[in-house]
């Protein structure tokens, strides 16, 4: 049986849910320490994550969420050992072309990020992936890859500078939707919910822009041990968040 029909052969229950958040993003964190746990390299706990990752994505759609984020390597993650950062990447070409069930089971899949660092070869799978998934209109999967927000505003402000500087637009015009409009995905609405597993209360540059009236879920579960079940209790729990944006209620 292929991992595929094990999913949908498996009888899953649907929480009713009253008030699911249009865009999720989910900090995937705790790979390393999971490994670490179990005397492994880090890179078996990144391997551990991308079958979360996986399954995450499919519960997001069958519980209609629109859109869900996942921050996958960010601008700091190069940081990192060479070896470690080369697993990451192998794992991303790997699973780019397994992606085939996201988009059998017609989830749109799109990147953010600066793809420039990236190799020609994942780009060019990253293209394709998009090209293969961009007519479905259900749940889109968002992964963030070389991302950092505050790469992707500084990159936004070069290309408004870029069009200031050919008369195309003027600065007194450059408003916070003007700006968003620079973004890597000016599309797709801001996060309404911010998951981060393993413990870690913090952003880690992780869509600042998009996050400015986010609601927070933290938990102290590494990402490789993140159930669908524990994906189904913090989504349930965003319905009891009250909701100002500054105004009053
Ligand atoms: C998250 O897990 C994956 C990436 C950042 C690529 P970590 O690798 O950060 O795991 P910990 O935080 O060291 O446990
Ligand atoms: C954030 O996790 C980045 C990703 C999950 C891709 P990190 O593990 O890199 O964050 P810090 O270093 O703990 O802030
Ligand atoms: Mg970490």
């Amino acid at each position: 049986m292929t991992e595929a029909s094990v999913i949908m052969a498996k009888s899953v229950t649907i929480p009713e849910l009253t008030d699911v958040p249009v865009h999720v993003g989910v900090i995937m964190d705790g790979n390393g320490r999971w490994a670490k746990k179990r005397g492994l390299p880090r890179k078996f706990g990144h391997r551990e994550g991308v079958k979360v990752f996986r399954s995450i994505t499919r519960r997001a759609k069958a519980l209609g969420i629109k859109y869900i984020t996942f921050y996958a390597f960010s601008t700091e993650n190069w940081k990192r050992p060479k070896d470690e950062v080369d697993a990451i990447m192998e794992l991303f070409e790997k699973n780019l072309d397994e992606v085939k069930d996201f988009i059998d089971e017609e989830i749109r899949v799109r990147f953010i990020g600066d793809r420039s660092a990236l190799s020609p070869t994942l780009q060019a799978k990253m293209l394709n992936t998009e090209k293969s998934s961009e007519h479905f209109t259900g749940t889109t999967m968002i992964l963030a890859i070389n991302y950092g927000g505050q790469d992707e505003i500084c990159r936004a402000a070069v290309k408004a500078a870029e069009k200031v500087k050919n008369g195309e637009l003027d600065t007194a015009d450059i408003t916070p939707d003007v700006l968003s409009g620079f973004l890597d995905a000016p599309d797709i609405p801001p996060l309404d919910y911010v998951i981060r597993p393993s413990g870690e209360m913090r952003l880690s540059n992780f869509m600042i822009w998009q996050a400015a009236y986010a609601e927070y879920y933290f938990t102290d579960i590494l990402w490789p041990d993140f159930k669908d079940e524990d994906f189904d209790k913090a989504i349930m729990e965003f319905a009891n968040r009250g909701r100002r944006f500054g105004g009053v209620k």
